[in-house]
C-alpha cells in the first residue's frame, strides 16, 4: 500500500536500570549488557502527522511540539536519530513531518523523558513501515522498534516491553543482544511482581551532564574495564535473584550498581558530583528505616540527584508513611511520583 497522509500515535513508559548502562562503543552499542523494570505512570504519548512529498527532502522535515508549544530546541536531537535510521528505513525521508508530544511526568521534573520520548518515536515510525510492508510479524516489529529506539537513545530499548527488559549481549541471557532491548526470558519470583517504584525529585533542574558527555566519560577511565565486568557478574547474580525471590540480595546488587554508576563519574576526568545533600540524606534514611524494619525498601539513582525507591507492593503502606514522614522534606516542592512495574507501550 501507498502512504499518503496520516498520523499514529503511540505512548511509552520511561525505564529504571537495575544494571546500569554507563559507557558506549561506535553506533550506540553499549559497553555492558544492563537490565531494567518498565515502569508504567511516567510515559510519553506521541503523535506522528506524515504527508507525503511530491519529491523527497535533502534535509528531514519536520516540526516538533511539547505539550502543544513548539520546540525548535529538539530539532537537533531529532535530526540525529533520523539520520541514524534513515538506512533502515529509507522511506523517511519521502515525508514531512509534525511531531506532538507530551509525558505524563510534570515538565523540567528532573525525569529523563528521552527513553520513553525516543521509544515512542521509534514506533510511530515503525508503524508507517508496518503499513508499506504488512508481512512484518509483531515480533520483527518490536525488535526493530528497539533496534531504532536505541539508535535515539540507548536505554530507550529498554522502554518497549515489560516488565523485565535486558539490552546487551550476556553469556547467559538466551536472544540478547547490543543492538536491541528483549524481555527478561528466565523465571520470576512473585516477590518481584508489581514492583514499586517512588521516585523523589531531589534536584528538578537541568541535567547536569548530558548521558552523551557521561558515556564518553567511560574512554579511558580508570576503572572501565572492571565496571564493565562487574556489570555482567551483577547482571549473573541477578538470574538467581530473580528466580528464589531473595530481596536482600536483590537490594545490595541494585544499590551498589547506582553507587557505582556515581562512583564512575566521580573518578573520571572531568570528574563530577551529581548527588546533592538531599540524596545522601534520603540514602542515609533508607538504610536505617530497613535496619529498624527489616522491610525491604533500597534506592537506585539515574545520572542525577533524584532518588527511585524500589519495593514489594506488600510493603507499600509502611514506605509511604516513611516516605511522607520522613523524606518528602528532601523533595523539590515535597514532590514525588508513584509509579509501578509497567508492561510496555501501546498503540493508541
Ligand atoms: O540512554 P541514555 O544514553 O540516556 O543513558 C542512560 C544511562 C543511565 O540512565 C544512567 C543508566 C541506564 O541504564 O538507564
Amino acid at each position: 500500500s501507498s502512504l499518503e497522509k496520516g498520523k499514529i500515535t503511540w505512548e511509552s513508559p520511561s525505564n529504571i536500570a537495575l544494571v546500569k548502562y554507563w559507557g558506549k562503543k561506535e553506533n550506540q552499542i553499549p559497553a555492558n549488557p544492563s537490565i531494567s523494570f518498565t515502569l508504567s505512570n511516567c510515559k510519553t504519548t506521541t503523535t506522528l502527522h506524515y504527508t507525503k512529498l511530491e519529491v523527497p527532502s535533502k534535509e528531514y522535515q519536520f516540526s516538533v511540539f511539547l505539550e502543544g508549544e513548539q520546540k525548535d530546541d529538539f530539532k537537533p536531537k531529532i535530526n540525529t536519530f533520523f539520520k541514524r535510521i534513515e538506512q533502515y528505513v529509507p522511506f523517511i525521508k519521502e515525508y514531512a513531518y509534525k511531531i506532538e508530544t507530551s509525558n505524563s511526568f510534570p515538565h523540567s521534573s528532573g525525569i529523563a523523558s528521552s527513553a520513553s520520548g525516543m521509544s515512542a518515536l521509534a514506533l510511530c515510525i515503525m508503524s508507517m513501515e508496518k503499513e508499506l510492508n504488512p508481512n512484518l510479524t509483531q515480533e520483527e516489529f518490536i525488535k526493530k522498534a528497539s533496534f531504532l529506539a536505541r539508535l535515539g537513545s540507548g536505554s530507550a530499548c529498554r522502554s518497549l516491553e515489560g516488565d523485565l527488559v535486558c539490552w546487551g549481549a550476556h553469556k547467559e541471557i538466551t536472544g540478547s543482544s547490543d543492538l536491541f532491548g528483549v524481555k527478561y526470558p528466565f523465571e520470576v519470583h512473585s516477590n518481584f511482581k508489581n514492583y514499586q517504584d517512588t521516585i523523589l525529585l531531589v534536584d528538578k533542574g537541568e541535567k547536569q551532564v548530558s548521558s552523551t558527555v557521561g558515556h564518553n566519560l567511560m574512554h579511558n577511565h580508570p576503572y572501565a574495564d572492571n565496571r564493565f565486568n562487574q556489570a555482567h557478574d551483577n547482571l549473573s547474580k541477578l538470574i538467581h535473584v530473580f528466580k528464589s525471590g531473595d530481596l536482600k540480595a536483590f537490594i545490595e546488587i541494585v544499590e551498589s550498581e547506582a553507587l557505582t554508576l556515581h562512583a564512575m563519574m566521580m573518578t573520571s576526568l572531568p570528574y563530577f558530583i551529581l548527588m546533592k545533600p538531599n540524596t545522601l540524606e534520603i540514602i542515609n534514611k533508607i538504610w536505617a528505616f530497613r535496619q529498624q524494619t527489616g522491610l525491604h525498601l533500597c534506592f537506585t539513582l539515574d545520572a542525577g540527584a533524584n532518588v527511585h525507591l524500589l519495593y514489594p507492593e506488600v510493603e507499600k503502606e509502611e514506605v509511604l508513611a516513611f516516605i511522607n514522614s520522613e523524606l518528602v522534606g528532601y523533595c523539590q516542592n515535597e514532590h514525588y511520583i508513584c509509579d509501578t512495574v509497567g508492561f510496555g507501550a501501546q498503540l493508541i
